[in-house]
């Protein structure tokens, strides 16, 4: 095996069947409608979304298609495997039904699990893990209303498991990618700032760790690098001018869809397995925790990969000063993400969210390992237990 990212290898680029990206893109239901035989289509949704009139659109296509269109709007932050139960009967319940997921990664983790649970008249407990799916036979799209979580060209879903303490539960599987993924930009335009921010930093925290995995290919680098590019360039005023700015809600729903492309190609990285216990233990969303995390593993990543870092700190938008060595140019990668959560409102430690100890650290950093050992083995820089427990330090001291 050659470096990581080395075109002196093959690699295996995996996607789901059809993404349709821009303003307008939500029609493309319409034809997946009357592509697939069914009399229903039911929506896995939240009930924000349903009584904001955020589904009104899909709805509509869905409708001009001739399907009687049902509503499960349980959906909630987080999802429990108990709600993708429910989700999963009210499918089975549906007969000739296609499943529409509209959302962020919430909804449309749910709407895949729950599809494919109908289909193997199956507990979605029993299809946690990797490839313990043998199909699915119900149809699925999946239409986001964030820009972050790229859930919607990915074949994972995590879900907290109510029966194991909240425990943080994923599975994997081909069966899980979308028939259908339809990036519409225009159904961004409701989402508040603070939810504009996280999810773009999610986004970002997908294409920084995808271009610094071990398992980074030609194919995922290229996704990668202009993931970052397309957040630094437009997160600030997505989240300033939201609905006002149409290109650049536009961009970030770009940059969502190709970071999600990335990261399901190379592995994320240690910033995902840290957000496990943070995310856990203080109820702090996802896109959130990460976005929180990302300088400080950053930071401690940036010895591993100078080169790859000083990258970033270009992709970010810095500019490397005359004489500035490379190692120097790299660790502005770090200060520019810290200047980006300033300026979208986010904090630069986790010591806004809670009072931690060492003690606290060292059972967040047994959590990590424990649900996470997947994305610390794509880090670029070993870890072990003690770095886990330094990096929580570091990231409680703030910038
Ligand atoms: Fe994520």
């Amino acid at each position: 095996m050659s470096a990581p990212g080395s075109l002196a290898d093959t690699h295996t680029v995996r996607s789901p069947g059809h993404v349709e990206y821009g303003t307008g893109a939500v029609a493309a239901l319409e034809s997946f409608a009357t592509d697939h035989a069914a009399d229903t289509a039911l929506l896995v949704t939240d009930d924000h979304l349903s009584s904001s009139g955020v589904i009104d659109a899909p709805r509509a296509r869905l409708e001009a298609a001739g399907l009687d269109v049902a509503v499960y709007d349980g959906v909630v932050p987080e999802p429990k495997l108990s709600m993708v139960e429910s989700a999963a009967a009210r499918i089975r319940d549906a007969g000739d039904v296609l499943v529409v997921g509209v959302g962020g990664g919430s909804s449309m983790d749910t709407a895949k699990l729950a599809a494919t649970a109908a289909t193997a008249d199956e507990s979605p407990r029993e299809l946690l893990g990797r490839d313990n799916v043998s199909g699915r036979s119900v149809p699925l799209a999946l239409v986001p209303t964030t820009a972050g979580t790229g859930s919607e060209v990915t074949d994972v879903g995590v879900f907290a498991d109510d029966r194991d303490g909240g425990a943080k539960k994923v599975a994997f599987s081909p069966h899980l990618f979308a028939d259908l993924a339809a990036v519409d930009p225009d159904l961004t335009k409701t989402m508040p700032p603070s939810v504009a921010a996280a999810t773009g930093l999610d986004a970002l925290t997908h294409a920084v760790e995808s271009y610094v995995s071990l398992d980074r290919t030609p194919y995922t680098d290229t996704l990668a690098r202009r993931a970052v590019e397309l957040v630094a360039e437009n997160l600030r005023p997505a989240v300033a001018q939201g609905e006002h700015n149409d290109a650049a809600r536009a961009r970030m729903s770009l940059a969502a869809t190709l970071a999600g492309q990335a990261f399901i190609n190379s592995g994320l990285g240690a910033v995902h397995a840290l957000t496990y216990p943070l995310g856990m233990e203080c109820d702090l969303g996802h896109g959130l925790a990460n976005g929180v995390l990302l300088p400080h593993v950053m930071a401690y990543n940036v010895p591993a990969e100078i080169e790859r870092f000083a990258g970033v700190a270009s992709l970010l938008g810095a500019e490397r000063r005359p004489g500035e060595s490379t190692r120097a140019f790299a660790s502005r990668s770090v200060d520019a993400v810290f200047d980006l959560l300033s300026d979208v409102d986010v904090p630069t430690s986790i010591a806004a969210y809670g009072e931690f100890d060492r003690a606290t650290f060292e059972r967040f950093a047994d959590i990590a390992f424990e649900h996470s050992a997947h994305n610390i083995a794509a880090n670029p820089r070993r870890m072990d237990r003690g770095d886990v427990v330094s990096v929580f330090e570091s990231a409680a001291a703030g910038r």
